[in-house]
C-alpha cells in the first residue's frame, strides 16, 4: 500500500508533462485505452441497448486531461464538449481534483476513460453553494452525467475517491454538513460505467436518476474501517430512481449502508453477480415518502447475490402511496446477516397497533424470495425473517421457497408473517 501511495503521489507530474503534447490528438487509441466489451450476463431486461464500445477501430478524437495541481473541473468540461460526437475523454494515471461542479448532460457519443483518480476538494462550507442540488432527498451532487451512447471505464485502473474520512469528521461536528453523493447520472440513455474503483463516498456511491439502458459492470466500491466517533454513514452503493432498463452486475461493495437501493419509480432493474458486506442488503424503498406521490418499483430481478455481515439481505420497505410489483430476489447467499428476508409495509409505524390503524395505501404484489441458502447471526436467531403486511388487501401473491437458513442456535429457522393474502409460503411462520 506504501510503495503504492509514494508512486501515486509522483504521478501527476510525470502525466502533466506527458498530457502536454497531447491534447486534441487524433488518431488511435491505445488498446487497453478502449471500452471493454461487457455485456449484461445471465440476464437482461427485454429491449436493453447500452452503449456499443465504438472507438476500437481508433477513430475519434482522444481528449487528454492534464492532471494539474489545480481543479479539473473546467478541463474535463472543455475536453467533453471538444471530444463530444465520437472521441474520447482520456484521464491518464495521476490525480484529478475536481473543485468546481461539472455539468456532463451534453453528452453525445462518447467515451471517457479514467486510468487516473479522481477526487473533489474537501471543503464543506465551498461546495455548500456549488454543488447540483435535487428535491429527491435532498440529493446534492459534484458532478453529473447525462446524454446518450456513453462509454465510462477504469480499465481496472481508474479510481474515484470521495475522501470519505473528511466529510464523516465534519459530519460528527455538524450533523447538517451537506454530503454530495459520489457519481451521478442525470437523463443519461445508453451507457455503460465499468472497470473502476469508488473509494469512500461522503454519502451515497452513485445515484442513477432520470436514466435508462444503463449497464454497470465489474467496479469494486470500499468504504474503508472507520473510528468510532467518525462512522461511514449513508453509503449506498446505488440507488436508481426514476430509471428502467438498468443492469448491476458483477461488482464487489464494502459498504455500511443500502448495497442497492431501489427508490421510486425503478423498473426493469436487473442486479446479478454481487458480493455484498456491512451492508443493509438490496432493499426496494422507501416509497411514498412525499404526500400526494405516487411511488412504483416494477419488474425488479435479483440474481445471484453474496451477501455477509449486514443487517438485512431482501428487503422491502415502504411508507405512503405506491406499487410495489413484480420483485424477484433468487439465488442468495448468506453469509451471517441479522434478517434474510424482511417485507415491512409499516416501515414507519411504531408497533403494529399503530400499523393497523394507520394502513399504508399501497400496494404489493408478485414478490418472490427463492432459492436462498447460508447463515444468519444470533441477533434474532431463531428469527431469519419477517414479512409484515399492513393489511390483506394491498398484499397478495408474496411466495417464499426453496429457502434454507441456518440460525446459530442449530433451531429451525423461523419467520413472522403477518396478513399475507394468496401467498404460497414454504416457510415456517409463526
Ligand atoms: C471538530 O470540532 C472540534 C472542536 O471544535 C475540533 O477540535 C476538531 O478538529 C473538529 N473536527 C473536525 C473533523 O472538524
Ligand atoms: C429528473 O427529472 C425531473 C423532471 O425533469 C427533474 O425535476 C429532476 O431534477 C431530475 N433529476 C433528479 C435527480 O430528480
Ligand atoms: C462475478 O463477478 C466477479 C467480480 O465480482 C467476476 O470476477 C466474475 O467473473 C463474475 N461471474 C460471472 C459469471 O460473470
Ligand atoms: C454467481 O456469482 C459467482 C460469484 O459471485 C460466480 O462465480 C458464479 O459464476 C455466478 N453464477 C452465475 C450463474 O452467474
Ligand atoms: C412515478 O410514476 C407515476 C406514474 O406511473 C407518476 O405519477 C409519479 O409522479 C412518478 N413519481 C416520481 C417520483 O417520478
Ligand atoms: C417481471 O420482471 C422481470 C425482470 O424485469 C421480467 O423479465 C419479467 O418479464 C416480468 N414479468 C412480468 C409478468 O411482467
Ligand atoms: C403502539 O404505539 C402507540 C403510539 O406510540 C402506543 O400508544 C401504543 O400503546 C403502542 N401499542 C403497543 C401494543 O405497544
Amino acid at each position: 500500500m506504501t510503495i503504492i501511495h509514494t508512486l501515486l503521489a509522483t504521478l501527476p507530474l510525470l502525466a502533466a508533462a506527458v498530457a502536454a503534447s497531447n491534447q486534441g490528438h487524433h488518431g488511435g487509441l491505445p488498446k487497453d485505452l478502449v471500452a471493454p466489451h461487457i455485456q449484461a450476463h445471465p440476464y437482461a431486461p427485454g429491449n436493453f441497448r447500452p452503449a456499443v464500445p465504438r472507438r476500437e477501430h481508433g477513430h475519434g478524437k482522444v481528449c487528454t486531461i492534464k492532471s494539474h495541481n489545480g481543479d479539473a473541473g473546467p478541463h474535463i468540461v472543455a475536453a467533453a464538449r471538444k471530444c463530444n460526437h465520437g472521441g474520447t475523454v482520456y484521464f491518464p494515471p495521476g490525480v484529478y481534483e475536481i473543485a468546481t461542479a461539472v455539468d456532463l448532460t451534453f453528452l453525445q457519443d462518447i467515451d471517457f476513460a479514467i486510468h487516473g483518480t479522481i477526487s473533489f476538494l474537501q471543503d464543506a462550507k465551498y461546495w455548500e453553494t456549488q454543488t447540483f442540488k435535487y428535491d429527491y432527498q435532498g440529493a446534492k451532487l459534484f458532478w453529473r452525467f447525462g446524454g446518450k451512447n456513453v462509454n465510462i471505464y477504469g480499465n481496472d485502473k481508474g479510481v474515484i475517491d470521495g475522501n470519505g474520512p473528511y466529510w464523516w469528521g465534519q459530519m460528527a461536528n455538524d450533523s447538517t454538513t451537506q454530503r454530495p453523493i459520489m457519481f451521478g447520472t442525470d437523463g443519461l440513455h445508453h451507457a455503460t460505467i465499468s472497470g473502476l474503483t469508488m473509494r469512500n463516498p461522503p454519502n451515497w456511491f452513485n445515484l442513477i436518476a432520470n436514466s435508462s439502458d444503463i449497464l454497470i459492470s465489474d467496479l469494486s466500491l470500499q468504504v474503508d474501517p472507520q473510528p468510532k466517533e467518525t462512522p461511514a454513514k449513508n453509503t449506498d452503493g446505488w440507488d436508481t430512481y426514476r430509471s428502467s432498463n438498468i443492469v448491476i452486475q458483477n461488482s464487489v461493495i464494502i459498504n455500511t449502508d443500502d448495497c442497492v437501493s431501489f427508490k421510486p419509480n425503478s423498473t426493469s432493474v436487473i442486479v446479478q453477480n454481487l458480493s455484498c458486506t456491512g451492508s443493509h442488503g438490496i432493499s426496494v424503498g422507501s416509497l411514498g415518502q412525499y404526500i400526494g406521490e405516487v411511488d412504483r418499483v416494477e419488474d425488479v430481478y435479483v440474481y445471484n447475490i453474496t451477501m455477509a455481515n449486514a443487517g438485512n439481505f431482501a428487503r422491502i420497505k415502504r411508507w405512503g402511496m405506491g406499487t410495489v410489483h413484480n420483485v424477484t430476489y433468487d439465488h442468495l447467499y448468506s453469509n451471517s446477516n441479522d434478517e434474510v428476508i424482511t417485507l415491512t409495509q409499516c416501515y414507519y409505524a411504531v408497533n403494529q397497533t399503530m400499523c393497523d390503524r394507520y394502513p399504508a395505501s399501497l400496494e404489493i404484489s408478485d414478490v418472490t424470495f427463492k432459492n436462498i441458502w447460508g447463515t444468519t447471526t444470533k441477533k434474532y436467531d431463531p428469527r431469519v425473517g419477517s414479512l409484515v403486511c399492513s393489511s390483506p388487501d394491498v398484499c397478495h401473491d408474496i411466495h417464499a421457497t426453496n429457502i434454507h437458513l441456518e440460525p446459530p442456535s442449530g433451531n429451525t429457522a423461523t419467520y413472522t408473517c403477518v396478513n399475507l393474502a394468496d401467498s404460497e409460503l414454504d416457510i415456517n411462520c409463526v
